[in-house]
């Protein structure tokens, strides 16, 4: 991880920022470049302070619902870590068989009843559009940690985060950046790849042919005239590649197990392949992992997953700073 410094992004004020004062944050359609910028911008100073004084009172007083309705290390964990390291508390419902959910009461019911007692909410959801309908119930910003297998935007803007810190802002213009694995039912990847359409990048995108990116996405990808390419092996595009973004197979997305079993060790990623890479560039891969890197390649400089997720918890206390009115 590099040292901090001052800002690389532009100075606050000095763009075009939306008043980001009890907002949603739903889906990384909602930004555009000042937008990540400014975002960028806090979480860089979010760092220098987590550094300089560990934790601190920002957000003191205020109260962030975590709720969960599917399982999550990183996600949870790091806007838990987020809230208190701004000074905030947090109530968690990680297990929401534990909670009225189990007794039947429907998502709006619980997110009304959760922002009676929190300022903000955040929410995991095994079904496509669930944080748009909390959104739409709640008076309170409501942020989307992945819904189905449709967005995951903090992720997504964390991934990006980690792009510019590591290899330099302002130079994601440019660059090649490939999609390898499951690119049907990662959410991770769909965010992801919407979100880089704001910048002049190559996509490739390397996956078993029964997990393709969805045309939904490539056809978004289209509408901006952003270069995309489809691939079955990695060998053709890894040289060329600045970014490889490396995703699960999803177990739990399958229907049919047989077909879960055919493709699970379909791409995995070693200190051998990695031979034809660039020696300047990162692999990232948003975890868990369930065998895709070796944890041989964990000690090359190359591999950025473990920086990534310590990037993340810089852009969810941005977020939360700035939903809350405080950044
Ligand atoms: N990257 C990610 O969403 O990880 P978790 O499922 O552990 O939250």
């Amino acid at each position: 991880m590099p040292t901090e410094s001052q800002s690389p992004y532009l100075p606050f004020g000095e763009n075009n920022n939306a008043d980001w004062y009890g907002k949603d944050i739903l889906s990384v359609k909602q930004f555009n470049r000042a937008d990540l910028e400014y975002i960028f911008g806090v979480a860089h100073e979010m760092r220098g302070m987590v550094e300089r004084v560990g934790t601190f009172d920002l957000l003191k007083g205020k109260i962030l619902a975590n709720l969960f309705y599917e399982p999550s290390t990183r996600t949870a964990s790091s806007f838990m870590a987020a809230m208190q390291r701004l000074g905030g508390s947090v109530i968690a419902i990680n297990e929401v068989k534990y909670s009225s959910v189990s007794k039947g009461e429907s998502l709006p019911d619980t997110i009304r009843t959760l922002e009676s007692y929190t300022d903000v909410i955040v929410l995991r959801h095994p079904e496509v559009g669930s944080a748009a309908i909390a959104a739409k119930a709640a008076k309170k910003p409501v942020i989307n940690a992945g819904d189905g297998v449709g967005e995951h935007p903090t992720q997504a803007l964390l991934d990006l985060f980690t792009i510019f810190e590591e290899l330099g802002t302002g130079k994601v213009d440019g660059l090649t950046i490939t999609l390898l694995g499951d690119l049907k039912y990662g959410r991770t990847v769909h965010s992801l790849a919407r979100l880089l359409t704001l910048f002049d990048v190559q996509l490739n995108y390397v996956s078993p042919d029964i997990l393709p990116m969805p045309k939904e996405v490539m056809d978004e990808v289209a509408a901006k005239n952003i270069p995309q390419a489809e691939y079955d092996s990695l060998d053709k595009v890894l040289p060329n590649t600045d970014v490889l973004y490396v995703t699960r197979v999803q177990k739990e997305r399958f229907e049919n197990p047989a077909e879960y079993d055919k493709v699970k060790g379909a791409f995995v990623v070693d200190p051998e392949i990695m031979k034809a890479a660039k020696k300047e560039m990162i692999v990232m891969h948003p975890m868990p992992r369930v065998g895709e890197i070796s944890p041989e390649f964990d000690d090359d400089p190359r591999a950025a997953y473990f920086r990534q997720m310590e990037y993340g918890l810089y852009v969810r206390m941005a977020l939360l700073a700035m939903v809350l009115g405080k950044a």
